[in-house]
């Protein structure tokens, strides 16, 4: 049996993940600081479901629900999806929740790594997968702490992945383009190529599987969020100011 460690399971994108972890006999441990969450997403088939009530951004806390976890059988994935967006898209952005969103979604998959490693590195095997997002390759307007801490996440995992190899550990950054959950189910701006959650799961478990340094989808998606990437910045000006993709309000 093999065992994997999910952070934020408890709904949307995570949820979906240790749904199909189960169903392939994986165990799986969640965590989420409402323990409901949990009840409510899990009804049936909680023999191989641990649930953690931890905050991502309490390092202590986190490591020693990853230790509980993996001292049974050890641990061979963990998946640091965790995360929270904006609400809206505003430009002055709220700084105080912006600052809660960097402790979450970048030093929340930070605090992760760091204790799934502790138990990785002394066995000599393992997967870390970093949950970034499409909106980590360019500066949003609207959104600004988001695309900070997507775009660094993606940068952290790139270089663990060129440092943890002689440890035979894989880093995996997955970066999904609009998927409907309860973190997109409040947006009131137009959201492309939207996809549902069972099959954004399906697609990062394959990129896992593969060992993927970095898998972006959907493909159209991510091909134009690469392209503006690498385009003179005056050019994605022009072509990010357009209405479609602009603020919530005013
Ligand atoms: N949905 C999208 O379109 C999309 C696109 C790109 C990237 N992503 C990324 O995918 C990840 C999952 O997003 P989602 O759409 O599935 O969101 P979601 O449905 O809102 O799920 C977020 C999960 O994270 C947990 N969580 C939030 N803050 C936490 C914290 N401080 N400590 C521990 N758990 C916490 C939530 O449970 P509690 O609230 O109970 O803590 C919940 O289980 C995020 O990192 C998000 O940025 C999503």
């Amino acid at each position: 049996m093999r065992a994997v460690f999910i952070t934020g399971g408890t709904t949307g994108i995570g949820m979906e993940l240790a749904k199909l972890y189960l169903s392939r006999g994986w165990k799986v441990g969640v965590c989420g600081r409402d323990r409901q969450k949990f009840e409510d997403s899990f009804t049936t088939n909680r023999d191989n479901i641990s649930f953690y009530s931890v905050d991502v951004s309490d390092r202590i806390n986190l490591k020693a629900a990853v230790t509980d976890f993996s001292k049974s059988i050890g641990l061979d994935l963990l998946i640091a999806n965790a995360g929270i967006g904006y609400k809206f898209k505003t430009k002055i952005p709220d700084f105080e929740y912006s600052y809660k969103m960097v402790n979450i979604n970048l030093l929340g998959v930070m605090y992760s790594f760091e204790a799934a490693l502790d138990v990785m590195i002394p066995v000599g095997k393992g997967q870390l997968v970093a949950i970034s997002s499409i909106a980590g390759y360019n500066g949003l307007p609207g959104v600004s702490a988001y695309s900070a801490t997507k775009a660094a996440v993606q940068k952290y995992a790139e270089s663990l992945h060129l440092d943890l190899k002689q440890f035979n550990i894989a880093v995996t950054t997955i970066c999904p383009g609009f998927v409907e959950t309860p973190l997109t189910d409040s947006n009131n701006h137009t959201m492309p190529f939207i996809m549902k959650a069972p099959k954004a799961a399906v697609k990062i478990a394959r990129a896992i599987e593969k060992k993927k340094m970095i898998y972006a989808f959907p493909f159209i998606m991510a091909s134009f969020v690469r392209l503006i990437s690498i385009l003179p910045r005056t050019w994605y000006r022009f072509i990010i100011m357009r209405k479609a993709l602009n603020y919530s309000k005013d």
